[in-house]
């Protein structure tokens, strides 16, 4: 057999957003496992390098440079946090390679060497703000971590808001690794502000945390909910259903979407990593993008990463959530928005549902919410 493709994994076991990137790195496996199982890829099966950056720009560059210095791997895929994939991606440039990023994002970017493969503000920003304006009202007061997301999703949301005559009321960032106390602040600010909703950019371990604050001072989210595109399946697992409750996100992919290609994944992914883990869209896109980038290899027959980038302009892939393809214009992916809200059991139900999939536009977050249509779904709260 020929020597094997080496995909270097870059997903944080450790650190402030392991229990996501921890979903991330399974899905990476699983699809890697599942193309191995089936001959692996133009005759040869695919190696993962798995990395353990800890949720830290610095180790990430670090990890990025020894995988891409000797020719370890040239494609690379992971990275969770904003912060992360802008300190991977110089690298990524300088030794013309390819990342692979899984995950939502601010948007505003455009790397030669970098296929998106998350949502673009136009992907779930949008579609989240049109329904909560309508199910909940538009006076906002926003609550995030303290690094890049956060700052430029606020800023998208802030334009939105104001757009349809809204108003932010207030903008707190607590530290990235937080303590308890460090919601006292937003928590004390939200009770005096009275807003319609809160949206969060809190990441990774503080979540739960600002969602406890947020249930023990006994705000009612029927009708003042937590919305927020960083809390999915992962961070909810943190979370008691009482605490959890009434959260609204937007996403491509929830655990409960009904379909064969869904419920395969998801069953999958639990067969092999404990019939209770989460399975948020995070982990979906992880998997999807490993597929894509094997039929592209298949294609180019080679890994070359100008020569795969070349062929997944032409690359499309059934994925859990629904077809999926790389933008040749910015990299990014047709993904299918959804919105959903977290049930009094805490299991996410949709609320809308796109018809069909939106086009990547990292770029043109003004443009207007009017000219959405009313798809599927569309519930006000209960
Ligand atoms: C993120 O930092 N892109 C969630």
């Amino acid at each position: 057999m020929n020597p094997p493709w080496r995909f270097g994994l870059l997903c944080s076991q450790t650190g402030v957003t392991a229990r996501v990137e921890t979903t991330q790195l399974n899905a990476s496996l699983l699809a890697i496992e599942q193309l191995n199982q089936a001959g692996g890829v133009a005759g040869r099966l695919i190696e993962p390098l798995v990395c353990d950056p800890a949720s830290n720009p610095k180790q990430f560059a670090a990890m990025a440079e020894r995988l891409l210095n000797h020719g370890r791997a040239r494609l690379l895929f992971g990275c969770y946090m904003s912060s992360t994939r802008k300190a991977v991606l110089p690298l990524v440039e300088s030794y013309r390679g390819l990342l692979f990023y899984p995950t939502l994002y601010e948007g505003f970017e455009y790397s030669k060497h970098c296929i998106y493969t998350g949502a673009a503000p136009n992907q779930n920003s949008m579609q989240l703000a049109r329904y909560l304006f309508g199910a909940y009202g538009r006076r906002f007061f926003f609550v995030g971590s303290n690094y890049v997301y956060p700052y430029e999703s606020n800023r998208i949301m802030a334009e939105l808001i104001r757009q349809a005559g809204g108003a932010v009321l207030d903008e707190i960032y607590v530290p990235l690794a937080p303590q308890p106390g460090d919601f006292e602040k937003a928590i004390r600010g939200i009770a005096r502000t009275k807003p319609d909703v809160v949206f969060s950019t809190v990441v990774g371990e503080g979540t739960a945390m600002f969602h406890d604050a947020f249930h023990k001072a006994g705000f009612d989210p029927v009708r003042l909910p937590i919305a927020s595109l960083t809390t999915g399946e992962a961070e909810v697992a943190d979370m008691t259903p009482e605490a959890a409750c009434g959260h609204v996100t937007a996403a491509p992919f929830f655990d409960i979407l009904p379909g064969p290609a869904a419920a395969g994944f998801v069953s999958a992914y639990r067969a092999r990593f404990g019939a209770d883990a989460p399975v948020p869209a995070a982990a979906e896109a992880a998997y999807f993008q490993v597929m894509l980038a094997a039929k592209a290899i298949g294609q180019a027959g080679s890994d070359d990463p100008a020569l795969v980038q070349a062929a997944l302009a032409e690359c499309e892939y059934d994925a859990p959530q629904g077809r999926v393809r790389i933008d040749r214009d910015n990299n990014h992916t047709y993904l299918w928005p959804r919105v959903a809200r977290l049930n009094a059991a805490g299991r996410f139900e949709l609320v809308w549902n796109a018809r069909t999939p939106v086009k990547p536009d990292p770029y043109r977050v003004t443009q207007t919410l009017d000219g959405w249509p009313d798809d599927a779904v569309h519930q006000p709260p209960a």
